[in-house]
């Protein structure tokens, strides 16, 4: 297993380059079974979980290439409608093929992510919405099976705007008869992209962005040239990166606008941050202070910068919380932030941060993607070495951050366990 190794207390400086989106390139790409010819995708991270999607199709029966952040797939000659647990169980997002699956085929089998209980993750506001359209589900073997006549279209209110799920139905309700309306949905920008890619493939979708999506389905998409939306998280992260190191980055394709919760955060701890032209300019202030961060859905503070916050926190001026109300158990990046001379103490939901002057290296432990990001950013502002462990998890979303970093000045390199 690789690790990192980050020599901390360089300041950052220089130009750093944000990648496509993944969580806007997943669906996106596992849209395609929906299609009946080539289409083209730009912009496409390489990352791990993307490999696992490109895989996913291919298992489905498309014909896949990906190179240079481009994809190219081509329908299948013959559908499949099992997405094995091999792969499923390595990412949750292919839950994401059932609403295409089914909408094309009239049956999908789909292994429960991560091997839970469907409690435990669940994918219940997709199978419910799905349900009202006209599908059956058994859940047996671990697998979810699902099958539909053709799927008919609905009014359907999500009992919260769960961002897979819109997606999900988004896709099904695409090629389904009649009209779908979805009430309380998800708002995300990647859920915006991925409409607009649906509407380049003949698909009649209006409401992106809002809480009221109408989906007027059709008999046929067609495939489609598309560049998926610059990643809105990794932008976040190195906007955090230049101020917690003291130095000064422009991050080129930040999407300012998509960012505006983070933005509004950083200024309010102390940091500068310039649109321009070609993305933000992020410089740390003569000192940072500590905020109250809830994490919301869209267009609220981001889930998944929390984590990047909380590192930057941990060196602020005064004291700051930070709530967390997406995920239940997402604080597992605080006890190894304490190992690096945090004060943080977790009660319940939330988390109360104390700023210390200086954290100092010492070996961690990432535990998932986002967390292992705010390791990263505490080893480069920690005085000593950081070893991070396990960035296997690092990989699943962030494309060459190493190689993107010591670009900019950073002491980092990789390493094996
Ligand atoms: C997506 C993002 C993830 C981000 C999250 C919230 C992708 C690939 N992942 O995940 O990075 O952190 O949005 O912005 O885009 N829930 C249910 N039942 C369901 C579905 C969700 O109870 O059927 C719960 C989840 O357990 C979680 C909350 O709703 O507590 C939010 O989940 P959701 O918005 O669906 O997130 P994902 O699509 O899984």
């Amino acid at each position: 297993m690789d690790k990192l190794i980050i020599r901390g207390g360089k300041p950052l400086r220089g130009v750093i380059r944000v990648s496509g989106s993944k969580n806007a390139a997943l669906p996106i790409l596992l849209a395609a079974p929906l299609l009946s010819s080539p289409a083209t995708f730009r912009n496409v991270p390489k990352l791990r979980d993307i490999d696992t999607t490109v895989k996913l199709l291919d298992i489905l029966g498309l014909s896949t290439h990906f190179e240079n952040g481009v994809v190219k797939v081509e329908p299948a000659r013959e559908l499949k409608f099992e997405a094995p647990y091999e792969l499923v169980k390595t990412m949750r997002a292919s839950a994401l093929c059932l609403g295409p699956l089914l909408a094309r085929l009239c049956r999908a089998r789909v292994a429960l992510p991560g091997g839970c209980a469907i409690g435990a993750r669940p994918v219940n506001l997709h199978l419910t919405a799905l349900e009202k359209m006209g599908a059956a589900f058994n859940l047996e073997g671990g697998y979810i099976d699902g099958r539909c006549k053709r799927l008919t279209g609905a009014r359907i209110v999500f009992d919260f705007p769960t961002v897979g799920g819109t997606e999900n139905l988004l896709m099904a309700a695409s090629l389904a008869k009649g009209e779908t309306v979805l009430e309380n949905a998800a708002r995300e920008p990647e859920v915006v992209d991925l409409a607009n890619f649906l509407n380049a493939c003949g698909a009649r979708i209006s409401g992106q962005g809002t809480t009221v999506i109408t989906i007027e389905g059709v008999d046929e998409l067609h495939g489609a040239d598309y560049a998926v939306m610059p990643d809105r998280i990794e932008a976040g992260t190195y906007l955090v990166a230049a101020a917690i190191t003291g130095g000064e980055l422009l991050v080129k394709n930040c999407p300012v606008d998509e960012l505006d919760a983070v933005i509004s955060k950083l200024r309010e701890m102390g940091v500068t941050i310039e649109p321009t032209k070609e993305g933000a300019i992020a410089r740390a202030g003569a000192e940072t202070l500590g905020a109250d961060v809830t994490t919301l859905p869209y267009p609220g503070f981001p889930t998944d910068m929390q984590a990047q916050i909380m590192t930057l926190m941990c060196l602020a001026k005064g004291s700051g919380t930070i709530k967390e109300t997406i995920f239940e158990n997402r604080f597992m990046h605080v006890q190894e932030l304490v190992r690096l001379g945090a004060k943080i103490k977790v009660s319940s939901q939330t988390a109360f941060v104390r700023g210390v002057p200086e954290l100092a290296g010492a070996p961690v432990m990432a535990s998932d993607l986002r967390a292992s990001a705010s390791l990263v950013l505490a080893g480069l502002a920690a005085k000593g070495v950081t070893e991070v462990a396990r960035v296997y998890h690092l990989d699943r979303g962030y494309e060459a951050m190493e190689v993107k970093l010591r670009g900019v000045g950073a002491d980092i390199e990789r390493g094996k366990e």
